[in-house]
Order: structure tokens, then C-alpha cells, then sequence
């Protein structure tokens, strides 16, 4: 496996795969990788002849006041591990290596489905988001993608600047990873303590709650969101961000619950903010 860390040089080799006919996967990353990654490195490996993971912790997605000093890094394990998934390339770039100084061009989605959910609280987000990808993208040249599902309004928003700012390359949304209990995996996850783990469980049961209701006829929005709630509220630390249930196609609002709808939370227990959601089908 080959660590890159010089834009320059990992292109020249994703050129060079490319010139044999080989195809290339992307799995792009902040490392600290868990199996929620795994999978995504594994769907990778099974979709394309060579495999490259990105490890950036990238600096203009994280707001002012959030945890981007602190987020868990580990470069040298996350190797390791990528080894043993046999990833081809890692590429881990410096912040100066991606934002030299004077850095000043950045790629922005606008419309509903960039306003709402996390971008209410976190503004300047998915623009981050948006930038270091397309980076990325034009870095590695990828013939496909690997996103998780867990981060559902990041996935639309990506799929966008694909199909609107015609990227040639294929996205693959990859389910979430849960841990047993049913608790999605994150990076985050490390920072919450053991009464603040067992309390955000409340997430993963609010949502199965959800899709109860749903399946038992519910088609309002308004009665499902307060079964979300009420739920959450059974845990004394949950402070709730937002729990909110939108077409799954576009974000778009709804009164009634129709199609494919995506079910989507965020809640903070302490300083902890983690997210989840659930795609249900009527
Ligand atoms: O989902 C993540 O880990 C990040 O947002 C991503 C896609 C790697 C961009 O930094």
C-alpha cells in the first residue's frame, strides 16, 4: 500500500492506473477509522480494481467553537488497518498541502436541501464539505465514490455537485454500520462517556419507534415527529437539535407521509452532537 501525502504525485499515480484501464475507488475520509469505514473501503474493494482512502481532517467543514482541535486522529493505525483491508493508496495531505496560503476557491450547493438539518446549526459546513470533496475528486480521479449512508444530507448534497457540475464519476451511498444495540458508529462516538453511550441509544430507538408508527398506518408528520421526540426526551442528557422526517428525494417538507422519506436526528448529549436516520418506504 502506497502513502501519498503530495497532490501532485498521487494524480500522477491515479493517471498511471488509469492509463492501464484500471478503475478507481474512492473512500473518502477523516480518519480514525472505524467499521462504519470498513465498510466502505470494503464495498470499494468489491467495485473497483484499485482502492484509495483518503485521511484529511478537513479544517473549513468544522464551524467556529467545534471540535476540529480535538476530533480523534491516528494516522498510524488507520494505516495499519487499511493494510490488512488492502486498500492501493492512502492519501493523508497536510492543510497546507490542500489550502496553500492564499487558498480562496470554493465549491457551495444552495437551495433547500443545503439550509435545513445540519446546516441550520453548522452554516458553513456542507460548503467545506462540497470544496475538499470536489478536491478530491479531481485529485484521485475516482470512477466511483463510497459515502455513507449515516450522513444522509452530506450523500445528497455530493450526489448534487456530481450531477450538476458533472463529475465523471458514480456515487455509492453505503448503509450504516450500527454497533449491536443499535447505536450508529461514529469518530464521535469516542467522546461520549459510559452513561452518555447508553442515553444516545435513544436515537437508534426513537427511529425504529418511527418506523413502527409509520407501519401501523400513521401517515401524519407532525404525530410521527412527536413520537421522535417524546422518545428522545426519555433521556435526561439528550438536548435535541432536530428530529425531522423529509422527502428522501430532495428535503423538500411534507404533511403527510408519502414515497420514500428520510427520518433524520441530531442531538447532543453534553458536548457530544451525533446524528442518525432511518429511510422508510410507503
Ligand atoms: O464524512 C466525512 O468524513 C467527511 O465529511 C468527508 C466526506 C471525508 C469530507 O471531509
Amino acid at each position: 500500500m502506497q502513502i501519498f501525502t503530495n497532490i501532485a504525485e498521487i494524480q500522477e499515480w491515479c493517471k498511471a492506473q488509469k492509463r492501464e484501464g484500471k478503475t478507481i475507488g474512492l473512500v473518502p475520509t477523516m480518519g480514525y477509522l472505524h467499521q462504519g469505514h470498513l465498510a466502505l473501503v470494503r464495498a470499494a474493494r468489491q467495485a473497483c480494481d484499485i482502492v484509495v482512502v483518503s485521511i484529511f481532517v478537513n479544517p473549513i467543514q468544522f464551524g467556529v467553537g467545534e471540535d476540529f482541535e480535538d476530533y480523534p486522529r491516528d494516522l498510524t493505525k488507520d494505516s495499519q488497518v487499511l493494510e490488512q483491508e488492502r486498500a492501493d493508496a492512502v492519501f493523508a495531505p497536510s492543510i497546507k498541502e490542500m489550502y496553500p496560503t492564499g487558498y480562496n476557491s470554493f465549491v457551495e450547493v444552495l437551495g433547500e436541501i443545503s439550509s435545513k438539518l445540519c446546516a441550520k446549526s453548522r452554516p458553513t459546513h456542507f460548503r467545506g464539505v462540497t470544496t475538499v470533496v470536489s478536491k478530491l475528486f479531481n485529485i484521485c480521479l475516482p470512477d466511483k465514490a463510497f459515502f455513507g449512508q449515516k450522513d444522509a444530507q452530506q450523500v445528497m448534497i455530493i450526489e448534487k455537485i456530481v450531477r450538476e457540475l458533472n463529475f465523471p464519476l458514480s456515487i455509492v451511498r453505503v448503509p450504516i454500520v450500527r454497533e449491536e444495540d443499535g447505536l450508529a458508529l461514529s469518530s464521535r462516538n469516542v467522546y461520549l462517556d459510559a452513561d452518555k453511550r447508553k442515553q444516545a441509544l435513544v436515537l437508534s430507538k426513537s427511529l425504529q419507534a418511527a418506523r413502527e408508527l409509520i407501519k401501523s398506518g400513521e401517515r401524519n408528520v407532525d404525530r410521527v415527529k412527536a413520537l421522535l421526540t417524546d422518545t428522545i426526551k426519555t433521556s435526561p442528557d439528550a438536548n435535541i437539535d432536530y428530529a425531522e422526517i423529509y422527502d428522501a428525494a430532495d428535503l423538500s417538507e411534507l404533511d403527510v407521509i408519502k414515497g420514500q422519506v428520510l427520518i433524520a436526528l441530531a442531538v447532543k448529549f453534553g458536548t457530544t452532537r451525533l446524528i442518525d436516520n432511518l429511510l422508510v418506504e410507503v
